[in-house]
């Protein structure tokens, strides 16, 4: 876990629910190179698209995450359960693609599954990142957490 100071929460999540959006839009890319046996294009597609979605999970994870879960602990351990999934997908596929045993079913059902996480997130964690009222708490939290090396508040 890096220290890194607390983007804007209602930056953050306007970037994190686009990257969704993006995100999507790429695996779909990546399921039709497989529909129509297109490895190579899926390959290239592959990599750039698998380290964007590590790095939307960690920043989720850094950022979001461990305020969110003094409030409501519940959701926050479903959505850190859903992130192993994903995490595990991603492996899963990778392991696929180095054996060119890529089948369209599985990466059908792991786009389902990112598309049933993004939904989780942009009605609980992002809806509740998006309140600008919600930036004091977040600011003050993490300095209790020891997560932010500026830790000084100040207005947004
Ligand atoms: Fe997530
Ligand atoms: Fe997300």
């Amino acid at each position: 876990m890096t220290n890194a100071p607390l983007p804007n929460p209602v930056d953050l999540r306007e970037a994190l629910s686009s990257e969704h959006r993006e995100l999507e839009k790429k695996m779909q890319f990546i399921l039709d190179c497989v529909q129509r046996g297109d490895a190579e294009d899926m390959r290239e597609s592959w990599a750039a698209f698998a380290d964007t979605l590590r790095e939307h999970l960690d920043e989720e994870e850094r950022d979001m995450l461990p305020v969110f879960e003094q409030l409501n602990p519940a959701l926050a351990l479903h959505i850190r359960a859903d992130h192993a999934k994903i995490r595990a997908g991603l492996d899963e596929r990778a392991i696929e693609i180095e054996l060119h045993t890529v089948r369209a079913n599985k990466t059908a059902e792991f786009i389902a599954l990112l598309r049933e996480h993004a939904a989780r997130e942009d009605g609980t964690l992002y809806a509740w990142a998006k309140d600008p009222s919600n930036l004091g708490l977040v600011r003050r939290t993490r300095a209790r957490l020891g997560l932010d090396t500026d830790a000084a508040p100040h207005t947004p």
